[in-house]
This record gives structure tokens, C-alpha cells and sequence, in this order.
């Protein structure tokens, strides 16, 4: 494992948003076949951008080839909220993609409503320990094959805001976040979690994170996306408008 982080990560251009998606969706067609000892599992990212890839995976030619049945699908934050409320990303998911293609209910785990987000939180937290079989994360076995993050130009990512306690958890692989900033008590995967990934994936387009990119790139400790690492690879794919100018 390669251990790579924002600074040493590989960085992919693409002409635009579109794509950038379509790359994407063809490379996790073709790490998710290849995948041959286990199920392929994959946190997916909330929030805008993804969604064009979403759409994508759950169209043709996709639709028919990705291997549904040996993939596992999880999500890397969510807004506290009904799963049928127009802001909450496992209702985005379930709209663009679960609801369109023949993957089976087990095998795709959003996050958990409860009467509180902390008991959310520990429900979802034994939700990934049992598919991982062991309640601590070991040294070198990833807990997901893919980690899909988006950026927020406060260099954001998941819901792991600037200033907010989660981001010294180093124990719990889901916690809580009420960032000021943004609506909703916030559940979210915790850096350690995120880390136990083959491959973390940054997909940010648009000239307006142009800058929060680059400060990520330089782990600018302000951005609490710089201290993503990968117990694998780390590889930004961006459109032209959010990509440095030397790339
Ligand atoms: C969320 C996301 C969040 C998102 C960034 C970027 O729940 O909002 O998980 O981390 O990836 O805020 O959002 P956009 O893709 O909409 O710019």
C-alpha cells in the first residue's frame, strides 16, 4: 500500500465536468470487474458534483456491465435528515442511482435515521464493522476499495468541517458535526475511516474551487480535507476550471 496523501496523490485533468465523470464511471467499471477476492466496496460522496456520475453509472453502457451483485455501497456523510427529504444524500442516491439498478437492499448501506444523530452515528459505525469483521481498523487491510470525497471551497470534505471536534477523532470510524456554516447536524465518516481506502478519490470541477484545491494540494491545515491520507492511492480528478495552472 502506497500511503499516499493531498500533496502526493496523483492529479487527472479533464476538459470538463462530464468528463471528468466518464472517466470515472469507466474506471470503477473496470476496478470493480477486476475485483475478483471479495466484494467491491465503495463509500460514495453527497453533495452536487457526483451526481452527473451517478446518473451515468445507472445509465448504458454501465447499467448492464457493472457487477452489482459483488459490490458494496456505502456513504461517506449525510445531513441528518429523512432519507425522502430533497437534501439528504442517501435520498439522492437512492433517486439517481439505487432506485435504477439491480443492486440488492444488502448490499447498499446508507446512513441510518434514529431519534438522534448520535445513535445514527454508532448504528452506522456497526454497520461497516460488520462488513469489515472486526471492530478496529488493521494496518494495511482497507475497510473500502474506493472512497469517493468532494471538496467544499472551505476545504470541507465529507462532512469533516473546519473547527469541528471530529476532526481530532481518531477512534470512531462515524461521528457527528453541527458545522455553522452549513444546514443539518451532519453524520460523517472520520479520517481514520477514510484512510482504510485502496483508493481515495477527490472529484472537484468548476473554477470556484479552483484555490481550495490548490490549498489542499499545499496541505494547507486550514482546510480539513488536507489531512486526508489513503492507506492506498489518493488521486484528484478534476475538470480544467478547478485544476492548478501548472497541470
Ligand atoms: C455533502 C458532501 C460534501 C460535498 C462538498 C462539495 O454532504 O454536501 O458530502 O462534502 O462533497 O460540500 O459539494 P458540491 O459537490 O455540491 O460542491
Amino acid at each position: 500500500m502506497t500511503g499516499q496523501n493531498t500533496r502526493t496523490g496523483k492529479v487527472s485533468v479533464f476538459a470538463d465536468k462530464a468528463a471528468a465523470s466518464r472517466h470515472l464511471a469507466d474506471w470503477l467499471l473496470q476496478e470493480a470487474l477486476a475485483k475478483q477476492n471479495g466484494p467491491f466496496s465503495i463509500a460514495l460522496s453527497g453533495g452536487s458534483t457526483p451526481q452527473l456520475l451517478y446518473s451515468m453509472m445507472a445509465s448504458e453502457p454501465y447499467a448492464s456491465r457493472f457487477p452489482w451483485a459483488r459490490m458494496q455501497f456505502f456513504l461517506g456523510d449525510d445531513r441528518f435528515l429523512a432519507h425522502d427529504h430533497a437534501d439528504s444524500n442517501s435520498g439522492m442516491l437512492h433517486r439517481l442511482l439505487f432506485s435504477r439498478v439491480p443492486v440488492s437492499a444488502e448490499n447498499v448501506h446508507l446512513i441510518p435515521t434514529a431519534d438522534t444523530a448520535e445513535e445514527a452515528a454508532k448504528a452506522y459505525e456497526a454497520e461497516m464493522k460488520a462488513f469489515y469483521g472486526a471492530d478496529t481498523l488493521q494496518p494495511g487491510r482497507p475497510l473500502f476499495d474506493v472512497n469517493l470525497l468532494g471538496l467544499g471551497s472551505d476545504g470541507h470534505t465529507a462532512s469533516l468541517f473546519p473547527g469541528q471536534p471530529v476532526l481530532k477523532e481518531q477512534t470512531a470510524w462515524v461521528s457527528t458535526c453541527v458545522p455553522p456554516v452549513a444546514p443539518y447536524t451532519r453524520l460523517t465518516m472520520t479520517y481514520p475511516a477514510i484512510d482504510a481506502s485502496r483508493h481515495v478519490i477527490f472529484l472537484v470541477e468548476g473554477a470556484s474551487k479552483r484555490e481550495t484545491v490548490a490549498k489542499v494540494r499545499a496541505q494547507d491545515p486550514a482546510c480539513p480535507a488536507s489531512a486526508i491520507t489513503a492507506m492506498g492511492e489518493l488521486t484528484w480528478v478534476l475538470d480544467r476550471d478547478a485544476a492548478p495552472a501548472d497541470q
